[in-house]
This record gives structure tokens, sequence and C-alpha cells, in this order.
């Protein structure tokens, strides 16, 4: 990915950060860099995340999906991080096997998608790296009866990603289901590029191994200065802008199969930096639709605000027919992709004349190979910007004090967290 900081800079934008701020920056940024190498040699929690493109195993994939790679609907089952990286990468390649994602426990949802299943044509992938998450063993549970309803053996058309140990994989093992082990060290939000993310892609059909070659590029580029690293260039400009009250990040593909990056990134970014009362919120919109909606506040509203933009250079294209209505006739010299470019290029230039801080991440265009890099190098930005802020990137309390008070409940076990939730309903 190329990452383009131009208009983030504070000759051109408030809140912006000088060219002479991000040079002393950069001496933390190498510090930085030299503890993810450490993390990463060392296979330290977390940091193992980024030496997923080396470690990952692409034939152990496909052979764990081979009998289920002719399913023609893959279901997968998960929330969080054990979903948004199999969706983010399904949702942006085209495949002839349809992709659903069952992460919500929303009754009318769950069954709308159901009743449109042919079962003996679908396949079930169910993902959840702890193996106890409320929303992901019940959506199995509904599923998977859904499977028996129709006479399919769900146990043919199940394969399983979970722990080393866990009721997941207790499961799997008493129904001899084909199963792959979500890789030590990688926590879900950053478990795109394992067996996490890429069962689903496996089953569609898409290229395993130029998404981790894709994502290996990336890697080859992390290095001790942001102005070498586009990825460490993200991470510290985001960093920066914050501390000087760019507090959203809204986060803005400019392309329909990106848009899933954008509920990805938004993952990424509040779960690994929400810490400490620190941390950029993320904002998921998406060009040019939101040119229509959001782009007033962001170029008008307060200056509490990054736009990123992430744009593929060349996307496919359709031309757009003539009409003998001459105030149209501009639109028939022209393409539905000419129209786009040209959305974005006047969006960033109008967002630039307000004084605006914006930043490109540009990709080639959507195949595994960018994608895999885009993942990589946004994953890689976070750590960084993780270890500016001083935060543990890699925890996630409050997401796991809200599971446990959920289970608890739902009479799933004994939390601290459950007896602080009746305390509060008591007091209503
Ligand atoms: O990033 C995370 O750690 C979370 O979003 C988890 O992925 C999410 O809570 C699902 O957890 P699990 O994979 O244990 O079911």
């Amino acid at each position: 990915m190329n990452v383009d900081i131009g208009n983030a800079l504070a000759t051109v934008a408030s809140p912006g950060v000088s060219r002479d701020s991000l040079e002393r920056l950069d001496e933390q940024v190498a510090d930085a860099h030299a503890r993810i190498e450490r993390g990463m040699a060392n296979a330290e929690h977390g940091y193992e995340a980024l030496n997923l493109p080396e470690r990952v195993d692409p034939d152990e994939i496909l052979t764990a999906v081979e009998p289920i790679a002719d399913a023609e609907t893959m279901i997968t089952v998960g929330i969080g991080g054990s979903s948004l990286g199999a969706a983010t990468i399904t949702n942006a390649l085209d495949s002839d096997t349809e992709a659903v994602f069952l992460d919500n426990v929303d009754p009318e949802w769950v069954s709308y998608h159901l009743d449109r299943v042919s079962f003996e044509n679908a396949a079930i992938n169910v993902v959840s790296r702890s193996g106890t998450t409320a929303e992901t063993l019940a959506n199995f549970l509904v599923v998977r009866d859904a499977f028996e309803s129709a006479g399919v053996d769900w146990t043919e058309r199940t394969i399983v990603t979970t722990g080393e140990s866990g009721p997941l994989c207790d499961l799997a093992d008493r129904h001899d289901l084909p199963s792959l082990t979500v890789p030590d060290g990688v926590p879900g939000r950053f478990s795109a590029l394992s067996a996490v993310g890429m069962v689903a892609a496996a089953v569609c059909g898409h290229d395993l191994e130029a998404l981790l070659e894709g994502a290996a590029a990336e890697a080859d580029t992390l290095s001790e200065s942001l102005f070498d690293c586009p990825a460490y260039a993200y991470g510290a400009t985001t960093y920066a802008l914050d501390g000087r009250g760019a507090g959203v990040n809204a986060m803005m593909p400019y392309a329909e199969s990106l848009e899933t990056v954008a509920e990805w990134f938004a993952q990424l970014w509040a779960e690994s930096l929400g810490k400490d009362d620190l941390g950029q919120t993320p904002v998921r919109a998406l060009g040019a639709t939101d040119q229509h909606s959001q782009l007033q506040l962001y170029r008008a509203g307060p200056r509490d605000k990054l736009v990123t933009f992430v744009t593929p250079r060349n996307g496919g294209d359709r031309p757009i027919p003539d009409t003998d209505v001459e105030e149209l006739a501009y639109l028939g010299d022209s393409t539905l992709g000419t129209l786009l470019e040209a959305e974005f290029e006047a969006t960033e230039a109008s967002l630039a004349a307000a004084g605006r801080p914006n930043v490109r991440v540009e990709i080639d265009r959507v195949d595994e190979y960018e994608l895999g890099g885009l993942l990589y190098g946004l994953e890689a930005a976070c750590v960084l910007a993780g270890e500016l802020y001083g935060v543990n990137t890699f925890e996630q309390p409050a997401v796991e004090w809200a599971k446990k008070a959920t289970r608890g409940l739902l009479g799933g076990g004994e939390f601290a967290e459950t007896a602080a939730v009746a305390e509060k309903t008591e007091l209503r």
C-alpha cells in the first residue's frame, strides 16, 4: 500500500502535524520499531500476528476445507475478530460461492438468512478463538439444528477454527470435525491472515498464497523510520493528529468492495487503542455514497477529525450511455469508473481546501495480493500507534467484561461482571 500524508501536514491542515514534529516523532518510531521487531522475534503475544505471512501454511487450510470445497453457500459463524477479517476478504473479491456471515444474534436476521439457504449445498465455518463466545456458540447450535431439520448431516459440512482447548475444540473432537487452530499469540482482530480469516476465502476460491505474499511484501517495508514505511507513516500520523485534536478517524474507502475494510478497521482501531482514556474514535464511511451525507460534517463541522481515504488505483469500469439531453451529454463521454475517481479527487481536494486533515491510502487494485498488503499494513500501523500511545494494544478487557457478564446472565457461569450488572439493574 502507498500512504500519502501530504494533506495532514500543518502547512495545509488544522489540526495538522508539522514536518519537524514528525521528524522528532521519528525517534520514538525507531524505538517502537525495535520493540515490535523484538516482539516478533520472540513470538510475543500480539506481535506474533505480524509474523503470520511467514507462519501460515495455505496448503494446510486448503486441505482442511477439501470436504466442503463444493459448497455454494459458506456460512461463517463467528463474531468480532472471528468474523470481520473473513468478511473483509470475501466481500472484497468476486466468487461464485456465496459467503454469509452470522455474527449477530438478532433472531429475525438469523432466520432471514437461514430461510434462504439450500442446506445440501451449504457448509458451516464456525470460528471462535476462546470457544466460549455466547453469540457464536448459540448461532452455531441454531445453524446446526437448521441443517438437521433439512435432513443434512451437519457433521459432514462443518469446519471448526478454534484455540488449542475449550468447548468448541471438545465439540470438534467429539464429532471428528475437520478443524484448524487459531495461531498462538494472535488476537482475534489481528487474525485475518490466518485460518480465522482465510477458511471462508479458501472455500470461495480465493488465492491464499497471493494474500500472504501481499502481506509479506508489506512486512518487508517495516523499518525504523516512518518516512520509509507506509504503515508506520499512517500509524504515526494518526497518533500525532489525535494528540492535536483529531480524535475521530473516518475511514472512507472509495470502492463498494472495500466497504467492509472500514468495519474491520473500526474494530482494529477501537479495540486495540481504546484504553487508559486514550484512542481515536473510528467512524465508517463509504465513497462516493457518504459525500452526500457525512461530508458536510467533515468539511465544516468541528475540527476534530481525520479522514482516511482508501482507494484502488485501478478498478473495473462501465461506460455511461449517451443521452440526447444536452445538460447530461458530459456523462455520455465518461464512465462510472472515471466518475468515481472524479468524486474521490473532488472530495479529497475539498477537504484539503478547507484545511481538514486527510490521508490517502492507495492500493493498485482490489485483488488478493493488494488486500493482503492493505490488511497487514493497517495492522502494523495499529501496532505502531499502540506503542506510541503506550497502551496494551493486544488486550480487550472491556470486551471481555461484557462477554462474561452476558454469559453469567444466561446462567453460563458465575462472574463478578454479572453481579455488577444485577446491581445496576436493581438501581433502576
Ligand atoms: O479481537 C478480539 O479479541 C475480539 O473481537 C474477538 O475476536 C471476539 O470477541 C470473538 O472472540 P472469540 O474468537 O473468542 O469467539
